[in-house]
């Protein structure tokens, strides 16, 4: 894969795949440009052609094309490589060893799916009947049919079959893609297709019947390229907005997607019909730490708020809900009652999510007796473990004391049980991490590139990609200084370095103290608490 990887940097140009997301200037040996993660008050983005890489200094990232993607796509390694590898017309089948056979099965499916997606779009030309359900009973534009590739399956039986057998598909291939059914025939029939479609193109559909029957949606299962706790459904059309404002938003349904975008909130997205896994909120946390859940405000809906909530707090996640549906019962229907502006203020208008659900366990409670306030409390700090925020904790504890009429030491003395495993605060010290990473980069580039001899015990980087990084930084940020103040500089970041080196340490002890505290073991906690409070004293 290694040399996959040279093949493909050897044919793209940095400045090509990142002007696909940051407008470019050309500001001597290097381009300048906006952070895309919208960060910057003045232009912080750099690129060096020469070098072929890149560096953000106010989101303090960088490294060459697979980072850039990896970081502006919130992909993976192997899919920002087969994403560029596309771009740059590189086969990247023939770098696979082992895996050839899969990758090829992967291809012919993806291949299979594409022409499979054509062919019910023009089965959709000519059925009138489908096209009214699609542009009158669902509202669809004619520009939301084509954006979202939307088709029909024909009812005949296998329609599909006899077509992809005439294009040289065989029954094997059609199988891995998820086109037939148990019989060898169509999987799909007489219904609207919609296709799921993600970096790679169109990986499986969900499928609704025209009006009303069973299952009202039959959607494509696991197969070699799909994978349901994975897929976000709309992703790949909601990514730049959700990228340029900086919030996401997740409805229930696939359909409601599709209004959504059409009634111009982008940013929406679903997990087609299964319950939000870590995974799909991991994808989503790559992209922003804004997001807004849209469910049903029934039982089940707020079951799934609660656990998004449990997820959130590990992932760094601002989690908050839109609840205003004005009695429609979906995002769908609002916008075709209300009308566009609804749906769009609604989104504004959203709520944290604990404020949410501390409202919502109060509905079947009586908050004047003593079982009442009892279940509550419970609910309520069950709850407030995942707040991970110390402050934001106890602005919520005493909200809680207050609508008790008890106090927050009241609270906090309830023992409540079931608390699962609290996991390390991994988001949060990568926060951190951030600005040690800033720091460290200045150091390090004063060091190698400003002949700087002072500064001892700073570890430098051997490998070329991340010198010529470092060469960047120095050169965008320190070139021209006069030797006895880059001297200087050098001093502060490495004061600096070590606070901020000492400041995650500590932070990484207070995550142990925790669980230490939890298992009750005092010994180790003294222990640590002696590490934390001396550390505390250097720094
Ligand atoms: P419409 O009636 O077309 O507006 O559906 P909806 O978008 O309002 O969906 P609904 O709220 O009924 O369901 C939400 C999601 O659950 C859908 O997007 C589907 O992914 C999934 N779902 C609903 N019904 C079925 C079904 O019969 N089978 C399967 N597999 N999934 C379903
Ligand atoms: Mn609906």
């Amino acid at each position: 894969m290694d040399d996959a990887k040279e093949e493909i940097r050897a044919r793209l140009l940095v400045e090509d795949v990142v002007s696909q997301y940051v407008e470019l200037k050309r500001a001597g040996r290097t381009l300048k440009g906006r952070s895309p993660w919208g960060v910057d008050k003045t232009p912080s983005f750099m690129v060096s052609p020469e070098k072929g890489i890149w560096h953000d200094f106010s989101a303090n990232k960088g490294g060459d094309i697979f980072a850039f993607v990896m970081e502006v796509e919130g992909i993976s390694f192997p899919e920002a490589l087969e994403k560029l590898a596309a771009q740059a017309g590189v086969e990247l089948n023939k770098y696979k060893g082992g895996d050839k056979k899969v990758a090829q099965q992967k291809t012919r499916a993806k291949e299979a799916l594409e022409l499979a997606t054509k062919f019910y779009q023009f089965c959709l030309t000519k059925n009138p009947t489908v096209i009214k359900y699609a542009m009158q009973k669902r509202a669809m534009t004619k520009g939301t049919v084509l954006d979202f590739r939307i088709g029909y399956a024909p009812n005949t039986g296998k329609a599909l079959t006899d077509f992809l057998v005439k294009r040289g598909f065989t029954k094997a291939e059609m199988e891995t893609a998820g086109l037939l059914n148990r019989f060898g025939g169509d999987m799909f029939r007489g219904r609207m297709m919609v296709p799921f479609i993600d970096t790679q193109g169109v990986i499986g559909y969900t499928a609704r019947v025209i009006g009303e029957g069973e299952p009202k949606y039959l959607n494509t299962s696991d197969t070699l390229l799909f994978n349901k706790s994975r897929f976000v459904f709309g992703l790949s059309q909601a990514k730049e907005a959700i990228r340029k404002n900086g919030f996401v938003v997740i409805v229930e349904g696939n359909m409601d997607v599709i209004s959504s975008h059409q009634a111009g909130v982008r940013e929406a997205v679903a997990t087609s019909g299964t319950a939000m896994t870590e995974l799909h909120l991991k994808a989503l946390s790559r992209l922003t730490p804004d997001v807004r859940l849209a469910y049903d405000g029934d039982e089940a809906g707020v079951k799934a708020t609660e656990r998004a909530i449990m997820m959130a707090g590990d992932l760094g996640i601002n989690l908050s809900v839109i609840n205003d549906y004005q009695g429609a019962k979906d995002p769908d229907e609002l916008i075709q009652k209300k009308g566009r502006e609804a749906w769009q203020e609604a989104v504004k208008k959203c709520q944290p999510a604990v404020d949410f659900l501390l409202d919502k366990f109060e509905e079947n409670l009586d908050l004047s007796s003593g079982v009442g306030k009892r279940e509550y409390s419970d609910k309520a700090m069950k709850l407030l473990k995942y707040v991970r925020d110390a402050v934001e904790r106890k602005h919520y504890e005493q909200l809680v004391a207050r609508r008790l009429d008890c106090s927050v030491e009241d609270l906090r003395a309830k023992k409540i049980d079931d608390g699962p495993k609290r996991r390390l605060k991994k988001v949060a010290l990568e926060q951190k991490s951030d600005i040690l990473k800033g720091v460290r980069d200045n150091l390090q580039a004063i060091v190698l590139y400003g002949g700087v001899t002072s500064v001892k015990g700073v570890e430098l980087p051997e490998d070329e990609a991340r010198k010529a990084e470092l060469e960047l930084v120095f050169e965008t940020r320190y070139k021209g200084w006069k030797s006895d103040v880059l001297e200087q500089e050098a001093q502060q970041l490495l004061v600096r370095y070590k606070q901020e080196m000492n400041k995650q340490e500590v932070a990484m002890l207070t995550e142990e103290l925790a669980r230490a505290e939890e298992r009750g073991e005092e010994e180790k906690s003294a222990e640590i608490l002696r590490k934390i409070m001396a550390l505390k004293k250097a720094g």
